[in-house]
C-alpha cells in the first residue's frame, strides 16, 4: 500500500481534520463537512474550537493541549456541537506532526461517530433509572395497598363483629318480645284457669255464710272449708306453674321431659278444656334432658297454641294432639309433636321458622312463636326441630342429641 493509498482509506473511514499549532483549521474531510453540517469553506481558517460544546469542561480541553503540545498522542469521547446545534460524540484521537527538526508542525485529528453508542447508552441508564425508580415506587405502592388492605380487613371484621353484635342484640329482643307475647297468653290462660275455681269459692263462701247465719250443721260448715281451702290450694298451684315458668333464675339443670310436658298441660289446660283438645302422652321411658325446664315449656306451649290456632281456623271437630318421646338409633332423645289440624301448606312449610312468619291476623300471632322455639331448641339444648306434614295434621320434631341427656341408658 502506498502512503496515497493509505490516507485515502483513513480519510474515507473516518473523520479526519487537520490544524497548524494554533489550532486553526487547514483541512478538513467530507465526513467531517457531513458530521459537523458546515462546508469546507466555511471551516478552513477556523480554529477548531468551531465544534466545541459548551457543557464540556475548559479543563479537558487543557489536558488536549497539554498532551499534544509534549508530542504524544490524546485519545477520548468527545462531546462537540454542529452547526445546527446537534450534539454528537466522536471517538477521537489527536496526533501531532513533528518535522526533521523535531518540533510540531500541525497536528491532525482522527474521529468517527459514536453518537448512537451514546445516545443508546444514556438511553439505557436513563431506563434503568426509571425501572429502578418504578421498582421503588412499586414496592412502595405495594405496602401501601397492603396496608390499605390491612386497614379495610380490620374495618371489615370490624362490621362483621358490629353486625353479629347487632344480631345478638336482634335475638335478644325477639326473645323478649316473644316471652311478652308468652306471658300475655298466659295470663289469660290463668284469668281462665281460674274463672271455674272463682265462681266455686264464691259459691262455697255464700253456703257457708248461709250456714251461719241459720246456725246449720258444723260439719257442712266443715265441708265447705276443707273445700274452699282445696280450691285455693288448687289455684296457688297455678301461679307457682307460671312463677316457674317466669323464673329467671337461669341455671341450666336436668329436666325430665315427662315433667315438662306436665307442666306445660297444667298451665295449657285452661285452653286445653276450652277448646276440647285431646292430648295424648307415649313415653316409655323417663328421659333427662340438660337445659332450662321453663324454656322447654314455651316451645310445647307454643306448639299446642299452634295447634289449637289451626283447630279453630279449620274448623276441626276431633281435635287431637299425639305427643311421643323415644330414643332413636344413635340414642338422640326425638319428640315427635303431631296434631290433626290439617297441616301446613307446603309452599310455606319452609319460612314457618324465620322470624316475623305469620299467616295470621297480627291481633292473634307475631310469627314469632317458632322461631323462637327453633333458638332454644338449637341454643340451649344444641338439637334442632323442623316440621313434616303426616296424614291429616302436621308433625313438628325436636331432636335432642345424645350427649346432652344425663343417662344415656333406659331407666
Ligand atoms: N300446627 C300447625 N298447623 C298449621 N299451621 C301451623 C301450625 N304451626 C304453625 N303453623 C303455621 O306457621 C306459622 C308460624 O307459626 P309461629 O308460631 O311461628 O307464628 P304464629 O303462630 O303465626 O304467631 P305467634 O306464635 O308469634 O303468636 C303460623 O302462622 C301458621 O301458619
Ligand atoms: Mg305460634
Amino acid at each position: 500500500m502506498t502512503l496515497t493509498q493509505y490516507k485515502k482509506a483513513i480519510e474515507q473511514s473516518n473523520i479526519v481534520s487537520k490544524t497548524d499549532i494554533d489550532g486553526i483549521i487547514t483541512f478538513v474531510n467530507d465526513e467531517f463537512c457531513n458530521i459537523f453540517e458546515y462546508s469546507k469553506e466555511e471551516l478552513i481558517g477556523k480554529n477548531h474550537n468551531i465544534v466545541r460544546h459548551p457543557d464540556v469542561p475548559k479543563e479537558l480541553f487543557k489536558i488536549l493541549w497539554d498532551t499534544i503540545k509534549q508530542k504524544k498522542t490524546y485519545k477520548a469521547t468527545i462531546k462537540n456541537l454542529t452547526k445546527n446545534g446537534k450534539t454528537v460524540y466522536v471517538n477521537s484521537t489527536v496526533i501531532p506532526i513533528v518535522n526533521s527538526q523535531g518540533a510540531i508542525e500541525e497536528f491532525i485529528a482522527i474521529r468517527y461517530d459514536v453518537t448512537k453508542n451514546i445516545t443508546l447508552t444514556k438511553e439505557l441508564k436513563r431506563k434503568e433509572r426509571e425501572l429502578q425508580f418504578l421498582n421503588d415506587t412499586l414496592e412502595k405502592r405495594v405496602e401501601e395497598k397492603t396496608d390499605e388492605l390491612k386497614r379495610l380487613n380490620q374495618n371489615l371484621e370490624n362490621r362483621v363483629q358490629e353486625e353479629v353484635e347487632k344480631n345478638r342484640t336482634k335475638d335478644r329482643m325477639l326473645y323478649q318480645q316473644s316471652r311478652l307475647a308468652a306471658m300475655g297468653e298466659m295470663i289469660s290462660n290463668i284469668a281462665h284457669q281460674w274463672r271455674q275455681p272463682l265462681s266455686e269459692l264464691g259459691i262455697t263462701i255464700y253456703k257457708m255464710k248461709k250456714l251461719f247465719t241459720s246456725g246449720g250443721d258444723e260439719k257442712d260448715f266443715l265441708y265447705s272449708y276443707d273445700h274452699s281451702r282445696e280450691v285455693i290450694k288448687k289455684m296457688s298451684n297455678t301461679i307457682e306453674d307460671f312463677r316457674n315458668f317466669f323464673n329467671p333464675n337461669k341455671v341450666k339443670d336436668y329436666f325430665l321431659i315427662q315433667d315438662a310436658i306436665s307442666e306445660t298441660i297444667n298451665i295449657m289446660e285452661g285452653t286445653i278444656q276450652k277448646y276440647d283438645i285431646h292430648i295424648t302422652v307415649h313415653c316409655e321411658e323417663e328421659i333427662k334432658i340438660e337445659g332450662f325446664l321453663s324454656e322447654f315449656t314455651q316451645v310445647l306451649i307454643n306448639l299446642i297454641n299452634n295447634s289449637k290456632d289451626a283447630f279453630i281456623k279449620n274448623e276441626i271437630k276431633n281435635r287431637c294432639i299425639d305427643i311421643e318421646i323415644f330414643r332413636d338409633e344413635k340414642g338422640n332423645v326425638v319428640l315427635n309433636f303431631s296434631d290433626n289440624a290439617c297441616g301446613i301448606d307446603e309452599e310455606i312449610i319452609d319460612k314457618i321458622f324465620d322470624p316475623y312468619f305469620s299467616t295470621k291476623h297480627s291481633s292473634v300471632g307475631t310469627g314469632l312463636g317458632l322461631y323462637m322455639s327453633k333458638m332454644i331448641i338449637k341454643n340451649s339444648l344444641n338439637g334442632d326441630i323442623s316440621a313434616c306434614n303426616l296424614k291429616d295434621g302436621v308433625t313438628f320434631s325436636i331432636i335432642i342429641p345424645l350427649d346432652n341427656q344425663e343417662s344415656k341408658g333406659y331407666t
